[in-house]
């Protein structure tokens, strides 16, 4: 596929679909879609698809399932349907903001992913024109085009030219679907937005991604940019000189969104993570046990040793798994490394053929980092990727670079997702250095024990946590402080689970800044999270805690040490020791329970927090 920066504004989910019942499908689509928003949802169906009366549409704000609740059974046995569920960007959450809109007359109704870029200049236009819009979104100028375009066009052409009329009008990003009433059909765009076709026994259907189509679909194609469709129960409508998309087999299987044993998807998530780590390990260390193997890479271990710099892009959390990644990189090989937030990537001073820079995500939807990569690509770097989801953007963007293995992760605080990315990024500095097979064997021995390790830490937990909870929800906001690189970086990532699922401001920082200023934080009994593996920065660490506890502080230690640093703690959380490069594995695991834990004592919805995706596409 090729990569357009311009066109990678992707926004929210949305199906469609035609089929006996078709408004069922929608509904079930938008629950597996709803990871990519959750501000609102809403839906429009046909019946009949020859009769021309008003297309029906509902939508609320929330979550699909209130969307689910408003309907009642009303759509049932619709034949075309299309639905949306939304993260806000252009007007507030509100009811009318929601998608679908329809025109006036109520016969064309339209879900839209992206942003019309020029939608204030096409909506003065159509007011132009007599059309008056009732929504803040960029959106509804597109629907009242179409109906300008349906109603002027000149007789003979088909419905299908119409909109790609209205299409070739539009600035920006979309992927859009559209019925009409009275038409067979529903109208498909994709520029900068993903869109897949989906068919099997049911139907023909259309969606942001190919999740909901395991089970209810066998083939599937992706659209590219440009392509504009009209989907009929007989096949693809095509303008003459426009080649229809390609199918191919569905393959895989659905991991449904269920917590099993667990209240919410992140605690199931969290306890993945034995699991999860074994899969990224698997496959990926010699028979010997004594290297690393991570390949999918274009360059060879022996290529990569010649670059001058690796640079690592990624936003949030990847972000802080790519920092340990670098650190990782720096001290395993002589190549230079470091890591980028990729909205802030300086790729002119950092990129060169020379060079390799690495997209690290979940989604590998994100359109900061596809940004960051086609960055790097312009200025001669080579690029990669490390990324969860099979099949995204980034992964065939960059068309190389190895898969996370995590399975999917559906809470929008990414847990297991994390681990896996640091658990690859390791095997990747191990399989591209040259450090003494001795320290690499001890390094990697101890690697493959990490799942039990976890698996046991997450059995011994449980008392401390809730007790380090309670300590942050009496006292305020945790400062979450670590030294020597690896621990700060898991501060870092502390602090932002803390605040995405529990809305308390969090700070972290490494511990020696405390005192250049943030130490005028601390009063009696502010909580501070300190970690403290058993490095060679542990001594500085008891120095940065004494500061703290001097000044009244409540120490929550996280630390492997048996040894007297137990004793600065208020709240003891002990965990496995392990070798010093592996302390971000063991410490995350209190770290991501803690922060569980605080959110759900104050009412969050933890899977679900507000003002958040799980797929972030817009800059
Ligand atoms: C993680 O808990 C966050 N929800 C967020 O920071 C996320 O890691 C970030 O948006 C990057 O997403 P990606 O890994 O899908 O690229």
């Amino acid at each position: 596929m090729k990569y357009n920066r311009q066109l990678l504004e992707l926004m929210c989910g949305i199906f469609g679909c035609i089929a006996d019942d078709a408004a069922a499908m929608v509904l079930e689509g938008l629950r597996k879609l709803e990871y990519r928003g959750y501000d609102s949802a809403g839906l429009a169906a046909i019946f009949s698809p020859g009769d021309s009366s008003p297309i029906e549409t509902e939508k609320t704000t929330g979550y699909v399932s209130e969307l689910v609740s408003k309907v009642n059974g009303r759509f049932d046995g619709a034949k075309i349907s299309i639905g949306h569920t939304r993260w806000a960007t252009h007007g507030g959450v509100t009811d009318q903001n929601a998608h679908p809109h329809s025109s006036n007359d109520g016969n064309i109704t339209i879900v839209h992913n992206g942003i019309i870029e020029n939608s204030a200049e096409l909506s003065n236009r159509l007011n132009n024109l007599g059309y008056s819009l009732s929504s803040e979104t960029d959106t509804e100028v597109i629907v009242h085009l179409l109906d300008h375009e349906i109603k002027t066009q000149p007789d003979g052409l088909l419905i299908l030219d119409a909109f790609c009329t209205v299409i070739s009008k539009l600035r920006g990003s979309w992927a859009l679907a559209a019925i009409v009433s009275g038409h067979e059909g529903i109208l498909v765009s994709r520029s900068g937005a993903p869109l897949v076709i989906g068919r099997g026994e049911a139907g023909i259907s259309v969606s942001s991604d190919v999740l909901p189509f395991y089970g209810a679909c066998s083939e599937v194609a992706y659209m590219n940019d440009g392509d504009n469709f009209l989907l009929t129960t007989n096949g693809i409508v095509a303008q003459d000189d426009v080649e229809k998309p390609t199918f191919e087999a569905l393959e895989g299987v659905y991991d449904e969104e269920d917590p099993g044993i667990f209240p919410h998807m992140m605690l199931k998530e969290i306890h993945d993570q034995p699991t999860s780590l074994s899969n990224v390990l698997s496959g990926r260390i010699s028979a010997d046990g004594v290297n690393a193997e991570l390949s999918g890479f274009d360059l060879s271990p022996a290529e990569i040793r010649k670059l001058e710099r690796i640079n690592l892009v990624a936003c949030g959390t990847a972000y802080y798994a790519s920092e340990i990644i670098s650190s990782y990189i720096r001290k395993f090989t002589c190549i230079r490394s470091e890591a980028f937030i990729a909205s802030e990537f300086p790729a002119k001073s950092v990129c060169s053929q020379n060079t390799l820079t690495i997209g690290v995500s979940q989604s590998g939807e994100t359109k900061d980092t596809l940004d960051a990569l086609f960055e790097a690509k312009k200025y001669g770097s080579n690029v990669s990727s490390l990324c969860n989801v099979i099949g995204s953007t980034m992964s065939r963007m960059t068309g190389n670079g190895a898969y996370l293995h995590a399975g999917p992760e559906f809470a929008v605080a990414s847990t297991k997702v994390f681990s896996n990315m640091v658990a690859a990024g390791l095997l990747f500095a191990l399989t591209i250095s040259d450090i003494p097979n001795l320290e690499k064997k001890k390094l990697v021995q101890d690697l493959r024990k990490l799942p039990n390790i976890i698996s046991s830490q997450l059995i011994d937990a449980d008392e401390a946590i809730e007790q380090a909870a309670n300590l942050i929800l009496e006292n305020g906001p945790p400062i979450f402080i670590g030294r020597g690189g690896l621990s700060s970086y898991i501060a870092k990532e502390g602090a932002l689970k803390m605040m995405e699922i529990s809305y308390i401001p969090c700070i972290s920082l490494p511990g020696g800044e405390l005192k250049h200023g943030p130490i005028a934080l601390i009063t009696q009994g502010s909580p501070v999270v300190a970690l403290v593996p058993s490095d060679s920065k542990l001594n500085l660490m008891e120095t940065s805690i004494r500061e703290c506890k001097s000044r009244g502080a409540k120490i929550i230690l996280i630390t492997d040490s048996e040894g007297p640093i137990s004793e600065l703690a208020d709240i003891l959380i002990q965990t496995t020791q392990t070798h010093p490069d592996l302390s971000p594995f063991t410490h995350i695991i209190p770290i991501q329970l803690l922060a569980y834990q605080v959110g759900v004592e104050k009412g969050v919805n933890v899977d679900r927090p507000r003002n958040l995706a799980k797929s972030v596409t817009v800059v």
